[in-house]
């Protein structure tokens, strides 16, 4: 999903980053999946892969991790890693919080779901992050899971059919250090980190 021209880009510097033993094994099959010379279609892999890493968001270090794996000018993976909207530019809590607000979701009583999230955790807005590092929050649009509106998604899983009650649930859950199953976990990001 692309981000508006209006969004305020942060990008904080980040450290000296390198991959990790296991993290190369991931680099080295992702970039298996592409041509050699077509390589820097592994881009958006790399940078979901360097968010997983690095703490869920991609730093300046992160992004340019992935063009050094690349042989990319930097600008190159910047201008794709400030394009779309799934790459944290920023530090994000421990548990990123996506509410779909979308036409379906916000039909369904989205809204309700999005002023649970900031009662549970205390957060006045998106972004930022909730005094204990635990959550942040972010509203998006469609997430493609419209017929179990309303939904949102908390780092790589799905939570649908929610009411303010069961969205407070889920998150008081959360807090209190308690795994909470998502009822439908993508899968997606496998394709993106390797296995
Ligand atoms: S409108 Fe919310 S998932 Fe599609």
């Amino acid at each position: 999903m692309a981000k508006s021209s209006a969004q305020k880009i942060e990008v904080h510097e980040g450290k000296d980053l390198k991959w990790t033993a296991s993290a190369k094994k991931k680099v080295e099959k992702i970039l298996s999946k592409y041509p050699a010379e077509q390589s820097r279609s592994a881009t958006i892999p790399l940078l979901h892969l360097a968010q997983k890493e690095f703490g869920g968001w991609v730093s300046v270090d992160a992004m340019q991790l992935v063009a050094d794996t690349l042989n990319l000018p930097y600008i190159r993976v910047y201008e794709v890693a400030t394009f779309y909207t799934m790459f944290n530019l920023k530090p994000v809590g421990k548990y990123h919080v996506q509410v779909c607000t979308n036409c379906a979701c916000m039909i369904r009583g989205s809204s309700k779901i999005v002023e649970t999230v900031k009662d549970v955790t205390g957060l006045k807005g998106q972004g930022g992050m909730s005094d204990d590092g635990l959550f942040t929050l972010t509203e998006v649009e469609c997430l493609g899971a419209c017929v179990e509106a309303p939904m949102m998604q908390i780092n790589d899983g799905y939570h649908v059919k929610l009411t303010p009650e069961s969205t407070k649930e889920i998150l008081e859950e959360l807090k209190s250090g308690k795994a909470v199953e998502s009822t439908t976990p993508s899968k997606g990001l496998e394709i993106f980190d390797g296995k």
